[in-house]
C-alpha cells in the first residue's frame, strides 16, 4: 500500500497591513502607507525559520489597511483558507494582517472555517507594527516565528504569533497602540511563546478551540450580510443612538440586524440604553450583551432582559451575532 504522504507546504497569505508598509523615510514608523509590499517579498529570506523539508508558497489575497477590511476581503480569505487546507499537500497556513483589526479576522475565521481541516492543520496570523521600511522592523521576525509555529506539531486551530507569544483567536487582543509587543490574551495569558524558532507551549493549544461553525461557500456569498452595531453604555446614556439606528432601519440598502451593547460590569446597561434597546428588540433587531472589561465573563441574572455573549470581548461578540444571523443556506 503506498504510504500516506505527509503535508509538506506552507501557504502564506498576504493581506497588507503594516507588516508590509512603506514610509517616505526610514526613521518614520507613524507616517506610512499599510499594505504596499508584495507577500511574496515579505516571504523572501524567511524559508530559513523553518526546517528544510517544508516548502512555501505565497498569495496576495488584498492589499488593504485593516481599518478598512470589507466582508468582500473576509470572504476571498476564507474561500482561499478553506481551499489551501483542503489541499492534502499543505501543512498549514501563516496570514499576514494588519494589527488593527487582526483579532476580528482570527476569530472571524476561527468560528467560520470547519472544524476538521483547522484542527489538523494550523492558521497562524501575524503582523507587525513598524513598516517594513523601518530601520528596526518588527514584521521579519514576526513573520518567522509565525512560519515556525505553523509547522509545529503543537499547534492547532487558529492561532496569532506576535512579538514572541503565541495567542488564541478567542483572547487574542490589541492593547497597545504604539509597543511592538501590542497583543495579549488578557487573564488567560498566551498560549506559549516562540524563541529561536522554538515553540515553549504554556498549554495545549485546542484547549481554547470549540467546533468552528464551517461557514459553508453559499452561507457566505449572501449579498445581504447582516448589519450589526456596535453601542456602549455609558455614564449619562440616553438610548438616542439606538432610536436613532430605529429610524433609519435600513443604511446603504442594508438593514439593521443586530445590536451589541458592551455593558458596564457584568453586562449591565444603563437604564435608558435598556429602554432603547427593548423598543429595538421589539421591532425585530437581535440585542447581544457583553461586557466593557477588559477581562472576566458575563455571569448570567434571573433578570436579565437580553441574552449575553459571555467571554467575548465587544468586537468579537459583534462578528458572534453577525455569523448567528447568516442565514443558514448550507
Ligand atoms: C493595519 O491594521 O493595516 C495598519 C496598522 C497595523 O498593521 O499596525
Amino acid at each position: 500500500m503506498a504510504e500516506k504522504q505527509q503535508p509538506d507546504v506552507l501557504v502564506v497569505l498576504g493581506t497588507g497591513g503594516t507588516i508590509a508598509g512603506l514610509s517616505g523615510a526610514a526613521g518614520d514608523n507613524v507616517g506610512y502607507a499599510a499594505g504596499q509590499v508584495a507577500v511574496a517579498s515579505l516571504v523572501q529570506g524567511a524559508q530559513a525559520a523553518i526546517r528544510d523539508s517544508w516548502k512555501i508558497e505565497s498569495e496576495q489575497v488584498a492589499q488593504i489597511d485593516s481599518k478598512d477590511m470589507e466582508v468582500g476581503v473576509w470572504r476571498s480569505l476564507l474561500a482561499r483558507c478553506r481551499h489551501h487546507l483542503s489541499r492534502p499537500e499543505v501543512g498549514a497556513i501563516v496570514v499576514t494582517h494588519g494589527t488593527d483589526t487582526l483579532e476580528e479576522t482570527a476569530y472571524f475565521l476561527w468560528r467560520s472555517l470547519p472544524a476538521a481541516l483547522i484542527d489538523a492543520k494550523p492558521l497562524v496570523l501575524t503582523g507587525a507594527m513598524r513598516p517594513a521600511s523601518s530601520q528596526a522592523a518588527d514584521g521579519p521576525q514576526n513573520l518567522r516565528d509565525a512560519m515556525a509555529l505553523a509547522v509545529d506539531p503543537g499547534s492547532r486551530g487558529v492561532v496569532v504569533s506576535f512579538a514572541g507569544q503565541v495567542h488564541s483567536a478567542l483572547s487574542v487582543r490589541k492593547t497597545h497602540s504604539y509597543r511592538l509587543d501590542a497583543f495579549d490574551s488578557g487573564e488567560r495569558g498566551p498560549l506559549g511563546w516562540i524563541e529561536e524558532g522554538q515553540v515553549r507551549w504554556s498549554r495545549p493549544a485546542q484547549v481554547d478551540q470549540p467546533a468552528g461553525r464551517d461557514l459553508s461557500d453559499r452561507a457566505f456569498e449572501q449579498a445581504a450580510w447582516p448589519r450589526v452595531e456596535l453601542v456602549h453604555s455609558l455614564a449619562c446614556s440616553d438610548g438616542a443612538i439606538v432610536d436613532a439606528l430605529l429610524a433609519q432601519r435600513v443604511h446603504a440598502g442594508r438593514p439593521l440586524a443586530g445590536i451589541v451593547v458592551a455593558g458596564t460590569g457584568n453586562g449591565t446597561v444603563h437604564q435608558a440604553l435598556e429602554a432603547a434597546l427593548a423598543r429595538a428588540s421589539q421591532a425585530g433587531v437581535a440585542v447581544l450583551r457583553t461586557t466593557r472589561c477588559a477581562d472576566g465573563p458575563v455571569l448570567l441574572r434571573s433578570d436579565d432582559r437580553f441574552p449575553a455573549a459571555s467571554g467575548l470581548s465587544p468586537v468579537k461578540a459583534r462578528i458572534e451575532l453577525m455569523l448567528e444571523l447568516l442565514p443558514a443556506t448550507a
